[in-house]
């Protein structure tokens, strides 16, 4: 038989599967397992929006639109990126709607990068940006940023990683896993950063919605000299909970993005056509839906982050935005993977191991907070008895 791609097969599976495959089978077992391990807003993609989806699918729209996206959601996008982050995009050359953010970061990374480049990947990171990379044959370079400086961005750390071959930097704020939003001095060193050393620089601002106690989100294109250099991406999954429809977006300097544009147009054609009228609507309607997640994360966030903090050996900062807790765990000289373990298998409780997003966060756990009050209350009851050494399961 012919064999696999040799790049697909050295690709790594998720590094979250361990564990979330041990909670399924568990699961399977009748046991009551509490899943913190993922990144699904536990609330209904919000009324309007689904009647918007509706009408399209009425009205016909079933069909191929636009590569780029319909119209209507072009300059819905536009006016967002100029009202909500400073940033002019004209919505026929520089704005497209694409299928996820996921799918516009990965076509982005494409159009930035030639096989044997290298782009920085600033970690603690989000699992799939190192496999997006090397899909396309280039280099992911982390650069490693430490838990006991509180994962603070700042020049010294960024000239550590660079080297000839650095082609482009990626940055996620509010940051998966860290929960670390980008400050005035972390946006400039990365700003002046990417200007001296001529780089791409890929902004993945899906949670930037997401911000607590009163923090202003910064749009890396917003900055002086970056509008050029920066393609912005996000989408609607997290800011709408509308993981399910699929649709994302990215604002792109004209001539990258005609470039961007080509690999959607081999790839995917277009993203569905009905959905895009639902983003639109996400986008136009009303966003009260969007402060009440917020303000329920932070709710979360306030009660869960105390009941972290009073369990021995847990030192949970408060995130400063997206809806991850990334605790550091002192437990028995355990590493991130063991404790991961320990908890499934002790107090049925699932979460991430702070390994599998870089190698810094070896003593971090990540807990997801988009999930019930109820369920996180009694997650952490179940983790602090397990660790304090009453474990009354079974
Ligand atoms: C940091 C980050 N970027 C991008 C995405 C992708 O979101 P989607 O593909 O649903 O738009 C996620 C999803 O978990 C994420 O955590």
């Amino acid at each position: 038989m012919p064999e696999a791609s040799k790049k697909i097969e050295a690709l790594k599976e998720s590094g979250t599967v361990a564990i979330s495959d041990r909670a399924r089978q568990m699961q399977q077992e009748g046991i009551d397992v509490i899943n913190l391990g993922g990144g699904d807003p536990d609330f209904a993609t919000p009324r309007h929006i689904v009647d918007a989806a509706f009408r399209a699918v009425e009205q016909g729209q079933t069909h191929y639109v636009a590569s780029k996206g319909v119209p209507q959601m072009r300059q819905a996008v536009a006016a967002k990126f100029l009202k909500d982050n400073g940033v002019r995009y004209d919505p026929d050359t520089e704005i497209l709607v694409t299928s996820s953010g996921k799918a516009a970061l990965y076509m982005t990374i494409e159009a930035m990068l030639d096989a044997g480049d290298e782009m920085l990947v600033l970690e603690p990171a989000w699992v799939s940006y190192r496999p997006l990379i090397e899909l396309v044959g280039a280099r992911p370079v982390g650069v490693s940023l430490e838990p006991g400086a509180g994962f603070a961005i700042t020049r010294d750390v960024l000239e550590a990683s660079v080297s000839p071959r650095t082609k482009a930097i990626l940055v996620n704020s509010p940051n998966n896993p860290t929960g670390r939003v980008l400050n005035v001095e972390e946006a400039e060193a990365l700003r002046s950063f990417a200007i001296e050393h001529d780089l791409w620089v890929l902004s993945d601002e899906i949670y930037e919605k997401i911000c607590y106690d009163g923090r202003r989100h910064i749009s890396l294109a917003s900055l002086p000299d970056m509008r050029e250099r920066t393609v912005t991406v996000n989408g609607m999954s997290k800011s709408h909970a509308m993981t399910g429809w699929r649709l994302g977006y990215l604002g792109a300097p004209a001539a990258l993005y005609s470039q961007i544009l080509k690999v959607q147009q081999h790839v995917l054609t277009c993203a569905a056509s009905f959905v895009q009228f639902a983003g639109t609507a996400a986008l136009e309607g009303p966003q009260e839906c969007v402060r009440d997640m917020a303000a329920q994360y932070d709710a979360r966030r306030r009660k869960i982050a105390a009941m972290l903090n009073e369990i021995p050996g847990v030192r949970c900062p408060e995130p400063e935005g997206a809806f991850y807790f990334f605790p550091e765990v002192d437990y028995r000289g355990m590493d991130s993977y063991q404790i991961a373990r320990f908890l499934i298998e002790e107090a049925h409780v699932a979460v991430t191991p702070g390994e599998v997003f870089g190698k810094t966060a070896r003593k971090n756990i990540r807990l997801s907070f988009a999930t019930s009050m109820e369920n996180l209350v009694n997650a952490v009851e179940r983790m602090r008895k397990a660790i304090i050494g009453t474990t009354v399961l079974k």
